[in-house]
């Protein structure tokens, strides 16, 4: 990891520009569906996601996680409209960039080069009659249109082999693949260009629980060796305490509270936190089993170790 590993509170919660170490930075942020009886999904959120950091948000079905995620990238249709805020995303070179002031063409480049999406049914967003290898060298070929032929098949290859897939599956076709799979080809599609944040919204919910977690051990080391940020979204609060540093919880579309995974399984502040964490009786002493290898962000008083001690006990 290239960051720090220990963040203190004054360093998060900085009223002005916020954490230094941001690469994306939404302030007050409100999406609203222009329906008959307008719907503000996304109710003035703002946040911090800090370079390298795997972030969950949380909150049950219909909170607005999906409305937020669709929104930072710009991915958002009518009769969704980002009705007020700012998202601005810190490039590798030091530029500033004002998404929501970027034209169409500029997203489009801007979309899987810097910030990708997996979503839940993604697998599925795959073409079943074009192999593997074409679905990933097309990426390569509208982003990277100088790149030979050669090297991307290479990169085509190398990114297999990195999500467990495996170059040898290069000439398969999608149909002959298992949900599982299929999924892993969609989470090496959007890590192909080396992007600085990959959001993932529910990207294992369709699947069966064991094939869950060896992507989600996949998706921390992923992270580990490559240093992008992760927005990973799930109803599902256990297991974002296995695998985040930090913990946004969302409720009625807005972030009621921020705080590393320890603290909110600790020490959590809001009600609507305690009902989120109550409501699962497993969860009564330590996190449960721990698939983190390496926290970005973390209070100090939690390392690593400290975890690892906790699941021999
Ligand atoms: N197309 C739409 N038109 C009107 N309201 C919508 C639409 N899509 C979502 N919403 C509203 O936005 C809220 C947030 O939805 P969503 O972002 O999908 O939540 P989540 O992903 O947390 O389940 C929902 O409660 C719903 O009422
Ligand atoms: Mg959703």
């Amino acid at each position: 990891m290239t960051i720090a590993t220990s963040i203190d509170d004054t360093a998060v919660t900085r009223a002005s520009g916020g954490d230094e170490r941001a690469v994306i930075r939404v302030r007050d942020l409100s999406v609203t569906y222009e329906v008959e009886h307008p719907v503000r999904a996304v109710r003035d959120v703002s946040f911090d996601l800090i370079q390298g950091e795997i972030l969950g948000l949380a909150g049950e079905s219909g909170c607005g996680k999906t409305t937020l995620a669709y929104a930072i990238n710009r991915l958002h249709k009518p009769p969704a409209v980002i009705s007020s805020g700012s998202i601005t995303f810190h490039d590798r070179s030091g530029t500033d960039i004002d998404l929501l002031g970027l034209d169409e063409r500029s997203l489009e480049q801007f979309r899987w080069d810097k910030l990708s999406m997996v979503f839940q049914g993604a697998m599925n967003a795959l073409n079943p009659v074009i192999s593997i290898r074409a679905q990933l060298e097309d990426v390569l070929i509208a982003h990277r249109p100088r790149m030979r032929r050669a090297e991307r098949r290479r990169l085509a290859g190398d990114v297999l082999d990195r999500v467990g897939v495996g170059r040898d599956r290069l000439a398969s076709f999608p149909h002959e693949l298992s949900g599982g799979m299929r999924q892993r080809v969609m989470i090496a599609m959007a890590l192909l260009l080396e992007p600085q944040v990959m959001i993932m919204d529910e990207p294992t919910t369709a699947l069966d629980v064991v094939v869950q977690r060896e992507i989600l051990r996949e998706i921390v080391r992923l992270r580990d060796e490559l240093d992008f940020a992760v927005i990973f979204i799930t109803h599902d609060l256990p297991l974002l305490l296995e695998i985040s540093d930090r913990i946004a919880v969302m409720l009625d579309g807005e972030i009621v509270e921020l705080d590393t995974a320890r603290r909110i399984h600790d020490e959590p502040r809001h009600p609507y936190t305690r009902k989120l964490l109550g409501s699962f009786p497993s969860l009564t002493g330590d996190r449960g089993s721990f698939i983190r290898t390496g926290a970005a962000i973390d209070d100090g008083a939690s390392a690593a170790s400290t975890d690892e001690g906790q699941d021999a006990r």
